[in-house]
């Protein structure tokens, strides 16, 4: 009994509830609507609709937010209880899915700190945090992870991949306050490590001694020509020769032909230029390592991680071929329930969506294959 009781008080203690800043996924039909506002500040803005795309793994649970204008900036965004996350985890977590089989476009969002004009929202309105995959032809398919820092947008010095298929992705992106981070994809991490060293954020810990200087007689050479070494006196031969086997034709007619000259071979005696052997050198001091000294421009911030307030999450970006579907989007402090709520969205639906666009596709080809006959057999009989 003691014990039992002694278990549910330490389950208690490690298990704090975790924090929901923010959760959407698009299930209460138009109500989405009351929660979005979309920007004023272009007068053509794309328009979102509800939808679950042309194939999915559950009609209902895979509706979101879907592009559906070519070429357009859409700017949608929806507000909530502003929060802090000073010594708290952040996890940003959202559903892409690419159904349209994307060319070049945005599939990222953007965190705002509370008090953003969510009616004039642009592209240049400041953020906190840009998190999410962006396409734009080949060369581009990578996934942003951008901070703000102290006014200027930093971006992520690592390449991760995004993926540029037509299916949904589950896209996280975790910041912890002792300044690590990790991005996963489809629950599975893709890169990690500490926001000092990926981003710019500060100026470099050490730099080169300004003071200090290569000694003049400092010796970077490791050989040296031997000084013993001399050039053979007999090394000097043309290298190429009158060939000693040419004979002048018979029929040679000087006056006609010029005079007879024989052609020339290789000198099988040319050795070429001659250079003296090397060997150590015995002042050699190796390389000449610059010193460096601690930059005196560094001070470090352990708070890399921190905001003071996060209030808006924002869909800020372009597409030229439409048909994205963003669905649930999640804040929270906690990564395991961020993982299980992407096992519980994207985890249970996203074999059957495969399955219906394989089935989608096996069907377009069949019916490809009987136009195609149907072609061929009125040819036959014309
Ligand atoms: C999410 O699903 C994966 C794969 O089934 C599983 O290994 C993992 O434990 C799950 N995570 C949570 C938090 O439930």
């Amino acid at each position: 009994m003691a014990r039992a009781a002694l278990i549910l008080l330490l389950a208690a203690l490690c298990y704090a509830d975790p924090l929901v800043f923010f959760k959407e996924g698009f299930s209460d039909g138009d109500a989405w609507t009351q929660r979005w506002v979309e920007s004023k500040h272009n007068t053509d803005y794309g328009k979102f609709k509800l939808s679950a795309g042309k194939f999915y793994g559950d009609l209902e649970k895979d509706k979101g937010l879907q592009t559906s204008q070519d070429a357009r900036f859409y700017a949608q965004s929806a507000c909530f209880e502003s929060f802090s996350n000073k010594d708290k985890t952040l996890v940003i977590q959202f559903t892409v899915k690419h159904e349209q089989n994307i060319d070049c476009g945005g599939g990222y969002v953007k965190l705002f700190p509370s008090g953003l004009d969510q009616k004039d929202m642009h592209g240049d309105s400041v953020y906190n945090i840009m998190f999410g995959p962006d396409i734009c032809g080949p060369p581009t398919k990578r996934v942003h992870v951008i901070f703000n820092y102290n006014g200027k947008n930093l971006q992520i010095n690592k390449d991760i991949r995004c993926k540029d298929d037509v299916y949904t992705h589950l896209y996280t992106l975790i910041v912890r306050p002792d300044n690590t981070y990790e991005v996963k994809i489809d629950n599975s991490k893709v890169e990690s490590g500490n926001l000092e060293d990926d981003w710019d954020f500060l100026p470099s810990k050490k730099i080169k001694d300004p003071e200090a200087k290569k000694p003049d007689d400092w010796d970077e050479r490791s050989k040296i020509d031997d000084p013993e070494d001399k050039k053979p006196e007999d090394w000097e031969k043309p290298e190429h020769v009158p060939d000693p086997d040419a004979k002048k034709p018979e029929d040679w007619d000087e006056e006609m032909d010029g005079e007879w000259e024989p052609p020339v071979i290789q000198n099988p005696e040319y050795k070429g230029e001659w250079k003296p052997h090397q060997i150590d050198n015995p002042d050699y001091k190796g390389k000449w390592v610059h010193p460096e000294i601690d930059n005196p421009e560094y001070t470090a911030d352990a708070n890399l991680y921190q905001y003071d307030s996060f209030g808006c999450i924002g869909l800020d970006l372009w597409q030229v071929k439409s048909g994205t579907i963003f669905d649930n989007l999640l804040l929270t402090d906690d990564e395991k329930f961020a993982e299980e709520y992407g096992n519980e969205t994207w985890g249970v639906t996203k074999d059957a969506e495969k399955k219906m666009k394989e089935q989608q596709d096996e069907e377009e080809r069949k019916k490809q294959e009987e136009e195609d006959d149907d072609a061929a057999q009125t040819k036959d009989e014309l």
